[in-house]
């Protein structure tokens, strides 16, 4: 485990009492809390450095362009990634709106398939519920296991239900309200495997592929190219992250989750997609051009500079690269052990209470955080006695409307985690969780 110790001397805001009690925060699943270097990069940009980038030759504009290169060629690197591979959002959300408008539009049509899971959040539900309503394509559920887990069964079925028609898969590397962590290496071994399929004629037919008039009834080899996007949100601020290893097409993330600003997140995209223009800009404006003329503009060559569009946010950048630092710094290997520790832990001591039904997967696989049912209890009024004893936790739905419906769950708690929690901070939470039996029960 980290010397927790040490770490929470870099959080200021851990120092702080709420309602008389020291704060134990463990809703770093919504957002995590800010070392000092991050917040000191941000304000040191905007003190010392502060100009537009790429747009000028004084010396601040140059400072303000080596600090916004400089940083994005760290990000990329914590992410195992190109530099160009990287383009900068506001978070996950965009990302994954960036994928419906950049790739989406231009390669959805009628009568596809995107696959997504139950376990979605609904940034990555709603996004794709638009793009079908407005191609008229097919958005078609994985479900989960019993235990909560991402129902590897039912994604084989449905990849060969739907061969041929399946453009795009989604999915949460983590799950926000279970934990669960999607193995990236099976799903992507899956979608491969299915691209290449012998379909009938009759389905090739369907897809005008065919003439109409062509008697024959043997099979084709159909190369049907599937995307692959991974909802990173959860999974970014725990474990390493190697891109260009990973074999999917789209990776979204949060820096605001990993220790990083708000109003600032990625959406990598593998190379040959950009470079063949697969997937293009969303946005449009000054920046990301090479020539503008009345009639029509060339886009800049440089992929790293065609998708910024406007003057993009320096400092949260120069903020992001040292939030990754930060956690290069602990070594992610050591982030992940000490997350799983905690899970563990917190799943061991929750268990150990008659009035808590925890849902999700109990196993060594659950990253970031744990949720429960306090029975009898609603999830709101749990985290507003904990509140009371200065403990942060969610409650609701987290995003999560349809798992939430699918299981019947009204509501769950949520404690999740980040480098500076501690076993402490779950023993809080457990003698929290007794002082919630005593007023309601
Ligand atoms: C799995 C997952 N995806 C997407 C999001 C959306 O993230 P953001 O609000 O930063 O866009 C979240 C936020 O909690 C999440 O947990």
């Amino acid at each position: 485990m980290l010397n927790t110790d040490n770490i929470i001397r870099n959080f200021p805001i851990l120092t702080r009492v709420i309602n008389g009690k020291k704060l134990v925060y463990l809703d770093n699943a919504a957002t995590s809390q800010k070392p000092f270097s991050v917040v000191e990069a941000i304000s040191s940009y905007y003190l010392n450095n502060n100009a537009n980038v790429h747009r000028g030759v004084h010396t601040l504009s140059d400072e303000s362009t080596t600090i916004f290169e400089t940083s994005k060629i760290k990000i990329a690197k914590f992410f195992g990634a190109k530099n160009n591979e990287l383009i900068f959002v506001r978070n996950t959300t965009e990302a994954i709106n960036g994928v419906a408008y950049g790739w989406g539009e231009q390669n959805i049509n009628s009568d596809d398939v995107i696959l997504v899971s139950i376990l979605d959040h609904h940034s990555n539900i709603v996004v794709w519920q638009e793009l079908c309503k407005r191609k008229k394509a097919r958005l078609i559920f994985v479900g989960i296991t019993s235990d909560g887990k991402f129902d590897v069964n039912d994604f084989d079925a449905k990849l060969k239900k739907f061969a041929g028609k399946i453009k795009l898969v989604v999915f949460p590397h983590v799950s926000n309200a279970l934990g669960s962590t999607i193995d990236l290496k099976i799903i992507v071994k899956k979608v491969r495997a299915t691209e290449k399929v012998r379909v009938v004629e009759k389905t090739l037919r369907s897809k005008n592929i065919v003439s109409k008039s062509s008697g024959s009834k043997s099979d084709f080899k159909f190369d049907s190219k599937i995307r692959i996007l991974v909802d990173g949100a959860q999974s970014a601020p725990h474990m390493k992250i190697n891109f260009d290893n990973l074999d999917v097409d789209f990776f979204a993330f949060s820096g605001h989750k990993m220790l990083g600003p708000m109003g600032i997140g990625g959406l990598l995209v593998r190379e040959e997609l950009l470079i063949t223009n697969e997937m293009r800009p969303w946005l449009f404006g000054g920046g990301m051009i090479a020539e503008v003329h009345e009639s029509h503009t060339i886009f800049n060559d440089n992929l790293s500079e065609r998708f910024v569009a406007g003057t993009p946010d320096v400092a949260s950048v120069a903020g992001l690269a040292v939030a990754c630092e930060y956690l290069e710094n602990l070594g992610m290997e050591n982030v992940l052990i000490h997350d799983h520790g905690l899970v563990q832990y917190a799943l061991s001591e929750l268990e150990k209470n008659k009035n808590v039904e925890i849902v999700g997967p109990k196993d060594e696989t659950r990253t970031g955080s744990v949720s429960f049912i306090f029975k009898g209890v609603h999830a709101h009024d749990v985290a507003q006695v904990l509140d009371s004893e200065g403990i942060a936790v969610r409650s609701g739905h987290h995003c999560t409307m349809p798992l939430h419906t699918s299981q019947k769950w009204i509501a769950t708690t949520r404690a999740s985690f980040q480098v500076y929690n501690s076993k402490a901070d779950i023993d809080a939470l457990t003698d929290g969780l007794k002082k919630v039996a005593k007023i309601f029960l």
